[in-house]
């Protein structure tokens, strides 16, 4: 009897600092992973771009090195699923692949005047909601994909006579594992564009005339679990494997920490932080500025979620070593501030690329308050991780407000979540219990599972339960006079950093 050989599902999570290729067997256990860190490029303040083929590039390689280092054949890969940074966009000539212009980062402010201008017409604000459930602001897609056909010569003209194709990352990466096949996203990421209708499910034709977009440009949107293509032996050395997952990285994670009822909350501490409460099968329109989106789609019915970004997280500590020269590794950043022995009197705001939710404010820069002689390196870092979980805090608030949930528990994950530091003194003040997931990705391991799903490797949501074991829980313990004191003064501090941005 031939002995069956074993099947894989292949999850690529492609993000803005790294990219990576992680192989799951069927325990949803890590059979080998590969990453490849990402260029940025920065070429003006506040701008960020990448190149889109070495987006490419370093995905291919990061497959390659996987199956490679752990022996695993292509074709022993039942399906591939895709996690991407969202917003982010590209522009490519549909004939020649050839991109018009650099991936301009989900994070990039070069097209804040376009979304200013629509900002300051209330009835366009209004409209965007409604449809879209997005405020206005250069984080989305639109604003990036008008600045590029304004600033790259004869290219609107191109874009109405057919030849651009647009493409968050995983279309661009769709596009080309099927060799220019498929021109695909999925509803997770059409949601982050700000041309996508949420309640009617398709791109909407007053707002691509809004934004002066010809239809032509845009991909199909499909569900997250659903085979969209297959790979092309031409790009991908195993030959036709499916693509059956696409989802935006924080969905995805939602995805992986099993986020599937409604009121779930779960928090990504990556770059940034992005918290995602499941709002089941009714958007819920926010009235304090957080985003009404999609969680994820298996069904017809997508599921729905209120989200609050937040800018600068991981990013905030990475300063910390690479400007500051203050730490070398995580661990550093966890030990100072376990080690500072101040009264919490220094508050660092992050406002490296203005403020996300619930502030939104794109004008404002970075600001320090509350040193004293005696502020050391210490206390800096400590107030720098406390930025993270202050910002945390504000959302969830207005999670509570805009749900009516009472959010006693929050799900945490990415690689800043294992700082215990941070994990505690976000529950202390939240006053919300964490639990925190046992293995920090659970972004492609989201990926993996809806991919999974969609080639019936694993039959349903729940059948994923049993592979997934809990992590670490912090309870709140910090009393609540001395919460509310040291929150009172953070919000200050938002105050006075609002009032120098202005
Ligand atoms: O919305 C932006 C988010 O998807 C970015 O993800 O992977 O760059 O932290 P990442």
């Amino acid at each position: 009897m031939a002995i069956k050989r074993p099947e894989y599902i292949l999850a690529i999570d492609q993000g803005t600092t790294g990219t990576r290729a992680i192989v799951f067997n069927h325990n949803a256990r890590r059979v080998t992973s590969a990453s490849v860190p990402m260029t940025l490029i920065t070429p003006q303040p506040g701008w960020l771009e990448q190149q889109p083929l070495d987006i490419w590039h370093a995905t291919q390689t990061a497959i390659a090195d996987a199956l490679i280092n752990a022996g695993i054949r292509g074709d022993e890969i039942k399906a591939l699923g895709i996690a991407n940074q969202r917003e982010t966009t590209i522009i490519w000539d549909r004939h020649t692949g050839q991109p018009i212009y650099n991936a301009v980062s989900w994070s990039s402010t070069q097209s804040q005047e376009i979304a200013q201008e629509i900002a300051d017409d209330a009835d366009k604000t209004e409209l965007i909601r409604q449809k879209t459930g997005l405020p206005i602001s250069a984080y989305f897609s639109a604003t990036k994909i008008r600045w590029i056909l304004d600033n790259v010569p004869d290219s609107q003209a191109a874009a109405e006579r057919g030849d651009l194709l647009f493409g968050t990352v995983d279309t661009w990466l769709t596009w080309q594992l099927t060799d220019g096949a498929v021109h695909a996203t999925d509803a997770t990421n059409a949601a982050r564009t700000m041309l996508y209708n949420i309640h009617t499910q398709e791109w909407d034709e007053e707002l691509l005339a809004l934004f002066n977009i010809p239809a032509t440009m845009l991909p199909k949107v499909h569900k997250s679990s659903e085979v969209i293509g297959h790979t092309s032996p031409m790009t991908f050395f195993g030959g036709r494997v499916p693509i059956a997952s696409v989802i935006g990285d924080q969905n995805a994670s939602m995805v992986g920490q099993l986020a599937f009822e409604k009121g779930m909350v779960k928090n990504t501490y990556g770059a940034g932080a992005f918290m995602i409460m499941n709002t089941g099968d009714q958007p819920v329109v926010s009235n304090n500025r957080l985003v009404t989106t999609i969680a994820y789609q298996v069904e017809d019915q997508p599921v729905y979620a209120l989200e609050g970004s937040i800018f600068s997280a991981g990013t905030a500590i990475q300063w910390l070593h690479e400007r500051l020269d203050m730490i070398d590794t995580q661990l550093d950043a966890w030990m100072l501030a376990e080690d500072s022995k101040n009264h919490n009197e220094v508050y660092v705001v992050p406002a490296f690329n203005g403020l996300g939710a619930p502030y939104w404010d794109p004008h404002v820069q970075g600001t320090v308050f509350g040193m004293t002689r005696g502020t050391n390196k210490a206390d800096f870092v400590k107030a720098t991780l406390q930025s993270i979980a202050y910002q945390t805090a504000d959302i969830l608030d207005v999670m509570k407000k805009d749900s009516g949930y009472a959010l006693a528990t929050m799900k945490a994950d990415g690689s800043v979540s294992r700082n215990p530091y941070l994990m505690q003194f976000q529950a202390d003040i939240a006053h919300v219990a964490i639990e925190r997931s046992l293995d920090e990705d659970a972004t492609p391991m989201g990926a993996a599972f809806l991919a999974g799903l969609a080639v019936g490797y694993w039959r349903d949501l729940s059948d994923l339960e049993q592979y997934i074991q809990a992590g670490r829980h912090f309870e709140p313990e910090l009393p609540e006079e001395k919460r509310k004191q040291l929150h009172h003064g953070w919000q200050a501090a938002i105050k006075a950093t609002q009032y120098f941005g202005e």
